[in-house]
């Protein structure tokens, strides 16, 4: 099906791979992160209705306030396992239990230069003290992870001593942490097989991204036998971050063919809801969830997109898939193709001619730096072609009139010709906008609907007259959808014009049946 192919990797066909989200923990230490209790709770629905399968709520024993936060996630009655982070402390673990969590996250530094410089202890006192904090939280009857920090830069022995004495504990599940990111995919790959070649538990991995390879590293880790992953929203997380989630799950699932219990169709939504509380920029051109992950501007590849979407996209990912949308952005790239398919959907019918010469101007606004959005090419298209609708317009706007002030109803009234008939109607409005927008709707049948889904009022020119673009979106009960915009200085008539263009517009595509 696909010629000559990478996908010899869908060894992973059929299994299952455990999600384990890290966004409310490591991707909080974020530096500059700072997430409220109530933002915390907010993205924690979220990860739940997208799927994942342990939610890491954050370190309970740190403080107060993060005491609260994650007893109040792990009560909020969530299908995932909340978890809680410890040290090999017991009051750690004992925070963790009070907070109600139903899974346990203990951890300890096992490299040489981490043991000396920060926890202090000797190999036989940290082997106990896990043996401890495991036992003790096996014996309060919730699920136990066991991580040995840095392990990517641990003697081979001493994790494989560790490992085997939490094994011996009852743990439940051992973490191989890649604290600093060093590792690479081939030698993480028999580094984390070896490991799970002597024990008898899910192994989970944690990849730090300092030299970008967190997410192959982890996928390497799955191939060599690890079933549970642990990543964060949009790659957050200390220094560079960890492994990036979505682009971990879609990795496993388009190109591995593995199972998560993610619906990835929230993957955008999710995304989207970290940038805006954690106030962390998703890149666009981020994988999965950028603006441009699925956007295409030169002209070779929007044509084959147009053609046949897996031209130029992976096909065994969809922008559907992941809750996207495709777009063909228009540009100096352009070809001649995409522009006729965009006036097409805006229900214009040009000449070879007049394409020729909207592309012209659309490639002369793409030299000077600008994108040309449906709109200004809308707008383009209507001075080439001249007015489309101009001899058969359903609506010829004819007066308006607004009254306002601080003591009345923002009133408006407007007199038009619908389809021949003189009509004269009010309405009433929040605002002078409002108020002459709802005027103009009642001009319309009863049995035809349209609402606004796009309104934007910019100011090109500064001062007290500057003069006022609007721009409108309406969408009638067909789900079409269509825009126009007016520059005016009277922000009513602008207003007013660019919702009669929008609907003379849309009552050509239904008189048309488009
Ligand atoms: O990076 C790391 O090693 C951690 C541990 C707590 C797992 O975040
Ligand atoms: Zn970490």
């Amino acid at each position: 099906m696909w010629g000559i192919v990478f996908y010899d990797v869908r060894s992973l066909v059929g299994e299952q791979v455990r999600i384990f989200d890290t966004t409310l923990r490591d991707g909080e230490q974020t530096p500059g992160v700072s997430l409220t209790p109530d933002e915390k709770l907010m993205i924690a629905r979220q990860l739940d209705k997208l799927g994942v399968n342990v939610i890491e709520a954050g370190f309970p024993v740190s403080s107060k306030g993060e005491f609260d936060s994650v007893r109040q996630i792990a009560r909020a009655g969530l299908n995932c396992q909340v978890c809680g982070l410890s040290r090999i402390v017991k009051k750690d673990a004992q925070a963790c239990l009070d907070a109600d969590v139903g899974m346990v996250h203990v951890f300890v530094p096992t490299s040489d230069i981490q043991i000396a410089h920060t926890i202090k202890l000797s190999h036989d006192e940290i082997v106990a003290g896990a043996v401890e904090t495991v036992e003790f939280v096996k014996e309060n009857g919730r699920t136990c992870l066991f991580s040995a920090m840095d392990a990517t830069r641990t003697s081979p022995e001493f994790l494989h001593r560790i490992f085997k004495a939490v094994e011996g504990a009852h743990c439940d599940i051992i973490n191989i942490p890649d604290t600093v990111g060093v590792a690479v995919p081939s030698s993480f790959y028999r580094f984390v097989k070896d490991i799970c070649d002597r024990v008898n538990m899910v192994v989970d991995v944690h990849c730090h991204n300092d030299f970008g390879l967190a997410v192959a590293n982890s996928l390497a880790a799955v191939e060599a036998g690890a079933r549970e992953v642990q990543v964060c929203v949009n790659g957050l997380g200390e220094r560079a971050g960890n492994a990036n989630l979505a682009e971990t799950v879609m990795s496993l699932h388009a190109i591995y063919g593995a199972r998560t219990s993610i619906k990835t169709e929230y993957l955008v939504e999710t995304a989207r809801l970290v940038e805006r509380l954690s106030e962390v920029k998703i890149s666009m051109t981020a994988p999965i969830v950028g603006e441009n992950a699925f956007s295409h501007e030169s002209g070779i590849h929007s044509h084959g997109v147009i053609e046949n979407s897996k031209t130029f996209e992976p096909g065994i990912m969809t922008p559907e898939m992941v809750g996207h949308k495709r777009r063909i952005v228009l540009g100096k790239h352009t070809g001649r193709h995409a522009v006729a398919k965009f006036l097409e959907e805006g229900g214009f019918e040009p000449t070879e001619e007049q394409l020729s010469e909207i592309l012209a101007r659309v490639k002369d606004l793409g030299d000077k730096g600008k994108q040309v959005a449906s709109i200004d090419l809308q707008t383009i298209a209507d001075v080439v072609i001249g007015d489309v609708a101009k001899g058969s317009q359903a609506v010829v706007l004819k007066e308006v009139s607004v009254m306002t002030g601080n003591i009345i109803t923002p009133t408006a009234t407007v007199r038009a010709m619908v389809r021949g008939k003189e009509k004269v109607l009010a309405s009433t409005g929040v605002g002078p906008v409002d108020a002459a927008v709802n005027a103009v709707q009642r001009l319309l049948d009863s049995d035809t609907s349209i609402h606004l889904c796009d309104f934007r009022i910019e100011a090109i020119t500064g001062g007290a007259d500057a003069l006022a673009e609007v721009v409108i979106g309406v969408e009638d009960d067909k789900g079409r959808k269509v825009s126009a915009k007016s520059a005016r200085e009277d922000i009513v008539m602008a207003s007013v014009e660019a919702l009669v263009s929008a609907i003379n517009r849309l009552m050509l595509l239904e008189e048309s049946g488009r």
